[in-house]
């Protein structure tokens, strides 16, 4: 199998076929997207802070715990293009401190692309990976790493304003190389109005129909977590209750004594030269 490239995801794009991205934390949810044929990319997330490792924010991440995480994923990856995250702390002191983590992730193997949140004020950044031959898919509209400034996890340019700003922003990372453009959380009409002004492919989460792509955070898709969801989010499983349900059932089976099951689940004796000693 080969993995997808860029020109592979450039290609759905240019035939208008919706790219389908999903995110992934661990191995095991890397094989679940890896297994489905439908996805083309898969995203290792910063969101992967709160839902694999419980912090209420993607603030806490702590880039080699990341970058743990991201090896992880990639241990699953075969045919799938993976973008990877630039996780709070590891890209704003400076262009070099940016660079050298994104190279650090880069020589992981098998990325195609890392993403940063942000605009203008990462440019010198995009400009630098661009550079040094690293693919850069911009995140724009809702930037959860920005929660503070932004009073909490909104929708952004939902007035005149707000959008024409969300518009110049993204044509402002196209120039600067950003090979993809990712919106969060912005009104449809935006999503559509910029899609149809940039050539690069726009991958939108809570942004409406008319991106290019579309992405969710899988513990949302299959209902990992037992938190409420977004507005944004289509839950297509409910595996915390049926992790749940399954786990009560081990225990009630362990309390009766029901398993193990002498026939299905133990090692008989190979002789029987054992029985004497009883
Ligand atoms: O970290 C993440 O999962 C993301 C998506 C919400 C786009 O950035
Ligand atoms: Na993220």
């Amino acid at each position: 199998i080969r993995q997808n490239s860029l020109q592979d995801l450039y290609k759905l794009h240019k035939n208008k076929e919706p790219i389908t991205v999903i995110t992934a934390h661990d191995y095991i949810t890397g094989r679940f997207a890896e297994a489905s044929p439908g996805i083309d990319a898969i995203l290792v997330g910063d969101s992967l802070s709160m839902v694999a490792k419980g912090h209420p924010s993607t603030l806490e991440l702590d880039f080699d715990d990341f970058y743990h995480s991201t090896a992880s994923v990639l241990r699953a990856v075969r045919e799938k293009f993976v973008i990877v995250d630039m996780p709070f702390g590891s890209f704003e002191e400076s262009v070099e401190q940016c660079t050298r983590s994104a190279v650090k992730l880069m020589k992981l193997g098998k990325v195609g692309s890392v993403k940063i949140e942000g605009s203008y004020e990462m440019t010198d950044r995009i400009r630098s990976l661009t550079n040094a031959g690293i693919p850069v898919t911009g995140h724009i509209g809702l930037q959860p790493q920005k929660f503070n400034m932004l009073g909490g996890f909104k929708a952004q340019g939902r007035n005149a304003l707000g959008a024409l700003d969300i518009y110049k922003q993204a044509l402002h990372l196209q120039k600067i190389g950003c090979k993809m453009l990712l919106f969060e959380c912005i009104p449809e009409k935006v999503a559509a109005f910029i899609t149809d002004r940039v050539d690069v492919p726009t991958i939108g989460i809570g942004a409406g129909n008319s991106t290019s792509g579309q992405v969710l955070v899988m513990a949302d898709a299959l209902g990992m977590s037992d938190g409420k969801k977004a507005k944004f989010v289509k839950s297509y499983l409910d595996i915390n209750s049926l992790a749940v349900d399954a786990l009560t059932r081990y225990s009630a089976d362990v309390k009766s004594k029901s398993f193990p099951n002498s026939e299905l689940h133990t090692y008989p004796m190979k002789d029987e030269e054992f029985d004497e000693f009883e």
